[in-house]
């Protein structure tokens, strides 16, 4: 049966391959690609037009994450998995010159988006008291309520910069750990619902060319010399290896996997990988 995938960060990198893999496989599925960039989206949409809807816009617009929602409800009448792997470095350097407003921003985007995808953006607890004097005309609730209902699967696109205190980069990795924690959460709060959050290793998108090209005094250098190197000796991966992998987790995540945060390659997804 197909199923109907919201992801974004869909215009290129790690989520245009996912959604490629999801719009391809021999059972084709339907995707809500979500990104800034226009262009990408409109060429997936004219190559898969039954398949793909576009939701066009900055995550940092809370309002965005349920017109994704009510997009894959709307068209195609269900929503079965969220692969949520937009993802900004935000300002990179010493916590020493940390700027609380670029801080925020890049929680925004990282991590307050991701809240917005689950339970819709607004003071829903406000909304839902059921003395409310004014209840409201539309609900704003996001995925949960639909993933419940498909048992669907949530997958986080995190990062090994949760788990280790590189210097030059603690925004990123704390929203990284945020998100980590959120799956977890999530997984104990929601049974109906499988999240699983990926580490995708070092991978050859735009991401990796900003770390090595925009941020060569920013980073710390020893940090900037790891990005540079690895690019030099022909190690970074490729798309296809996590963006594969998180395509078949999104569709197939089992119950024993919710909460976890996992490497791509760990010994645990042996079966998703290819
Ligand atoms: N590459 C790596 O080595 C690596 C390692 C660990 C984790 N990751 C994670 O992998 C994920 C994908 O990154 P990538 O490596 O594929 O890099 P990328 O090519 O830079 O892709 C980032 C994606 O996020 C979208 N995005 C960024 N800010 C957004 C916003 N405000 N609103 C909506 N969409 C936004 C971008 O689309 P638009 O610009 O069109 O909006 C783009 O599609 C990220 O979460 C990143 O943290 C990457």
């Amino acid at each position: 049966m197909s199923k109907t995938i919201i992801v974004t960060g869909a215009s290129r990198g790690i989520g245009l391959c996912i959604t490629e893999y999801l719009l391809t496989t021999p059972q084709p599925h339907n995707v809500v690609v979500v990104a800034r960039t226009l262009a990408p989206l409109q060429a997936l949409k004219e190559k898969y037009p039954k398949q793909v809807e576009v939701v066009n816009g900055d995550l940092a617009d809370f309002s965005l994450a349920q017109k994704a929602v009510d997009a894959a409800v709307s068209t195609f009448g269900r929503l079965d998995g969220m692969v949520l792997n937009h993802g900004v470095l935000g300002q990179v350097g010493k916590i020493d010159v940390a700027s609380t407003d670029e801080w925020k921003a890049g929680f925004d985007v990282n991590f307050i988006s991701l809240v917005a995808f689950d339970r819709g953006h607004g003071n829903n607890h406000k909304r839902d008291s059921p003395d409310q004097a004014n209840p409201p005309t539309k609900q704003t609730k996001a995925a949960l309520p639909h993933l419940r209902t498909t048992h669907g699967k949530i997958i986080f696109t995190s990062s090994g910069a949760a788990v280790t205190g590189y210097r030059g980069w603690a925004l990123y990795g704390a929203t990284k750990a945020a998100m980590n924690h959120f799956a977890m959460s999530l997984a104990a709060e929601e049974p109906d619902v499988i999240s699983v959050s990926i580490r995708p290793g070092m991978v050859d998108t735009n991401m990796q060319r900003e770390l090595r090209e925009d941020h060569a005094t920013s980073l710390d250098a020893e940090m900037h010399a790891k990005f540079t190197g690895v690019h030099k000796d022909g190690k970074l991966l490729r798309v296809e290896q996590p963006g594969h992998v998180m395509g078949k987790l999104v569709l197939d995540a089992s119950a024993g996997l919710s909460g976890k945060f996992l490497s791509w390659n760990d010994q645990e997804l042996g079966a998703f990988q290819e």
